[in-house]
């Protein structure tokens, strides 16, 4: 009994970290749990803070705020070497001049282990430690390549192995010390996609037999989704869901998540009534309540969960015509074009390319999300007649009665009142798309300035991750507030 309480006990605790470089926040008020044992991804788009928050826990970094616990003892100020906890980097630095079992037996020449105690002559104990001999350390390393598969290559210099061989011995180096807790910053990044493959495999054998807490870090949703027990999804520095892979695909918490695991169908809706939403001009049963009359949701359809009938059948809910239809091994995957979209469709029972089908699905096949945001809102300051100083750029805007040069002002900006050109310079501002989802009838997409702000647009015009567009804004349908100074500024 009390072997299972203490597997279950938590073992790393990290509350409200923050970690700002300059203006730019990295990770921005995480808070999270891991249990003993547990395989933990930290899965998010590049430049989300992952690496920042990894290198928080293992003490390379230390937290703007907040702090980090390790079984139940505050480490936020502990130095890296003092923790009991190893990183395996994407970059695997290997000593070139060391042998396999040279760069695997490294740190153990170095450590210290507890040896006995000492009754001092004023009555007090001292811990005594030893170097490991060397057969300890032939016993420990040859157990870490056997572990990692590299029982035959101890002799070999590691300039001479593959890719994968020294992401090896690169794991054997840091499981070869024990630690409680193993990070993996990417660890099979610069692999071909095969030995990925067979490396996930590995690790997750290795976790299993080694039976320590992992850490890893991905940006690959269908890596994340194989080989974790938890996923932590992150974008912009925050934590957008925390959840077993099951659970986050099937019900994601916002269209973020939606979008980035799994393919998926993404659609503008609104809730006319309890268990009743609108997409596409069609109202469709689902489970879901509690919504303001006709807020607009987004609305996500697994490309699984849509059955694909007869078009005349009395249960489809709308008609479409098959453009593309690719058999994956085990299913087909179609495009279907209905009501203006096209819905990707995975199924058994391929249809054929111009066939026309009826499309049907079960309320529990429909996941309505609350929306993240309805609108920008910025703080500004009043710049003159009609000008409004915000995000390090001059936007034209009607200011409200009363509000002076130098007042500060919020800024309502609605995802339609943002206009992006092509050329950032005929914009008031410059900034970089990080993301873009279709949602059936326009295009979602965010844009981060160079202030470290970011604006959600919605736009008929597809843009491409990582473009530099112009940001104006539609001064029609923007709204500004004086914001009343607060008494203590
Ligand atoms: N030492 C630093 N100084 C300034 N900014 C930094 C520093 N380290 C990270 N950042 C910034 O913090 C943000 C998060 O970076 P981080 O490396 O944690 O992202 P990531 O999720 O690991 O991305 P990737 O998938 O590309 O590795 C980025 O905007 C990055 O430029
Ligand atoms: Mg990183």
């Amino acid at each position: 009994m009390a072997e299972v309480n203490y597997k279950k006990k938590k073992i790393i605790e990290i509350t409200n970290v923050t970690k700002a470089f300059g203006a730019v926040t990295a990770v921005d008020d995480v808070s999270l749990a891991i249990n003993r044992g547990e395989f933990v991804t930290l899965l998010g788009p590049s430049g989300c803070g992952k690496t920042t928050l990894l290198r928080m826990i293992a003490g390379f970094d230390l937290p703007t705020k907040g702090k980090i616990l390790l079984e139940g003892t505050d480490v936020t100020q502990i130095p890296p070497n003092k923790r009991p906890i190893n990183t395996v980097f994407q970059k695997y630095a290997l000593f070139p001049h060391l042998t396999v079992f040279g760069n695997v037996a490294y740190g153990l020449k170095i450590l210290r282990v507890p040896n006995g105690e000492k009754k001092l002559k004023n009555g007090s104990v001292k811990q005594l430690y030893r170097k490991l001999t060397k057969a300890e350390i032939k016993a420990k390393v040859e157990r870490a390549l056997s572990v990692v598969g590299l029982a035959e290559y101890g002799y070999r210099n590691v300039t001479t192995l593959s890719g994968g061989q020294q992401q090896r011995v690169a794991i054997a180096r840091a499981i070869v010390l024990e630690p409680k807790v193993l990070l993996l910053d990417e660890p099979l990044g610069a692999l071909d996609l095969k030995m990925r493959k067979e490396m996930q495999l590995e690790l997750k054998r290795m976790h299993s037999e080694l039976g320590i807490t992992f850490i890893y870090v991905t940006h690959d949703q269908e890596e994340a989704l194989t080989m974790s027990d938890t996923i932590v999804v992150m974008s912009d520095g925050a934590v957008q869901q925390i959840g077993s892979p099951k659970k986050i695909y099937d019900e994601p918490a916002n269209a973020f998540v939606a979008n980035f695991i799994g393919e998926s169908n993404l659609l503008a809706g609104n809730m006319i009534a309890d268990f009743k939403v609108k997409f596409l001009d069609v109202v469709v049963d689902c489970l879901d309540k509690g919504f303001a009359k006709n807020e607009s949701v987004d609305v996500v359809i697994r490309p699984e969960d849509i059955e694909l009938i007869d078009e005349e059948a009395e249960k489809a809910q709308m008609c479409g015509e098959i453009i593309s239809s690719i058999f994956k091994g085990t299913y087909y995957e179609m495009e279907v074009v209905a009501g203006g979209y096209e819905f990707t469709v995975q199924s058994t029972n391929g249809k054929e390319v111009g066939s026309k089908v009826g499309l049907h699905v079960t309320p529990n096949g429909i996941h309505i999300m609350k929306k993240m945001r309805a609108t920008n809102e910025f703080i500004g300051e009043a710049d003159g007649e009609n000008l409004v100083w915000m995000c390090k750029g001059d936007f034209e805007l009607d200011l409200p009665e009363g509000v002076e040069k130098g007042d500060k002002v919020k800024v309502k900006v609605p995802f339609d009142a943002v206009e992006l050109t092509d050329d950032e310079n005929d914009g008031v501002i410059g900034g970089n798309v990080t993301q873009s989802i279709y949602k059936g009838t326009y295009y979602q997409v965010q844009v981060y300035t160079d202030t470290d702000e970011d604006f959600l647009v919605d736009t008929s015009d597809e843009w491409d991750i990582n473009d530099r567009v112009g940001i104006n804004l539609r001064r029609e349908k923007v709204t500004v507030e004086k914001v009343e100074e607060e008494e203590d500024e």
